[in-house]
């Protein structure tokens, strides 16, 4: 389901790492669904062209493209941003959504430096390359959303992932004070579990909804609405924040209420 607030991206271009599944995807629905032009930059190149393929008639063509894009190789970045100027002429947003983690031990459990270094480089390191790329080409009014998540806020284990994802919060408050006086946004959001194929290799997310003060985990439109809220002018005075979009899970996870003899009404 898309509850879009029509026309609030008529007439700008967004460029989404990591659209081609999941929250990405989501966001490539939402972004185009209000209205702009969205490139769809992915390392699989093929789903992102499917996930053109399946917008809604009308709007796709040259309101909608895929590009080849690997966010841990600076030149496919830098390649990813001057494909979105030379198709479009523009670039507004600035969404990076590509990063996630792989099954690996944790650091005490035998990580090696080679899993540590891949992790902190796909989701810190990468997200940083697309951001020097665009911000750049961003003009007055531009914003930048990272996907950063809970883990970043709070141990959820999963140490590399984490760390690195807890970077974009300091990335997000350095580079909005840079930006600021450009008229550039940038902010991240932190989801909490989210059902996407992601989960395919760990577990039944599902499993983890009893953790939820909202009773249930997330989908990907719930971040999606989040992500173009924080992308949109709605959001003009917020800069440099990490929102958290996670049904409650870091105001206190429901067995750690309960285990205090707090009571809750469900
Ligand atoms: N699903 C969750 O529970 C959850 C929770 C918190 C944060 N997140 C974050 O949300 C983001 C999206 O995750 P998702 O769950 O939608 O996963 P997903 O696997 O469905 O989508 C990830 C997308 O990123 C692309 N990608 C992977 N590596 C890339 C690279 N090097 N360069 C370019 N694209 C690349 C993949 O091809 C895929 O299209 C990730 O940053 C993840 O860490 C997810």
């Amino acid at each position: 389901m898309t509850t879009a607030s029509a026309g609030r991206f008529e007439g700008r271009v967004a460029l989404v790492t990591g659209g081609a599944h999941g929250i990405g995807a989501a966001t490539v629905r939402r972004l185009h669904a209000e209205g702009a032009t969205v490139v769809v930059a992915d390392l699989d190149v093929d789903a992102a062209q499917r996930a053109v393929d399946a917008l809604p008639d009308g709007r796709t063509g040259t309101a909608a493209s895929a590009v080849a894009c690997d966010i841990t190789d600076t030149a496919s970045v830098e390649r990813a941003v001057s494909t979105t100027l030379d198709r479009h002429d523009r670039l507004d947003v600035l969404v990076g959504v590509a990063g996630g983690t792989g099954v690996h031990p944790g650091l005490l459990d035998g990580m090696d430096d080679t899993t540590w270094a891949a992790g902190v480089d796909l989701n810190l390191a990468g997200p940083a390359r697309c951001v020097r790329a665009a911000a750049p080409h961003l003009p007055r009014g531009g914003a930048i959303v990272l996907v950063g998540s809970v883990n970043g806020l709070q141990a959820f284990g999963d140490e590399d992932y984490s760390a690195a994802k807890a970077g974009l919060v300091s990335l997000a408050q350095n580079l909005a004070v840079r930006l600021g006086g450009r008229g550039v946004r940038i902010n991240v959001v932190a989801p909490g579990t989210v059902r996407t194929r992601s989960w395919d290799q760990r577990t039944d997310p599902d499993r983890l909804a009893s953790l939820y003060p909202l009773g249930r985990i997330g989908e990907p439109d719930d971040v999606a609405a989040a992500i173009a809220f924080l992308a949109s002018d709605d959001a003009a005075w917020i800069t440099g924040v990490t929102l958290p979009v996670d049904g409650g899970v870091l105001a206190g996870p429901v067995a750690r209420f309960e285990s205090l003899g707090g009571g809750g009404e469900r």
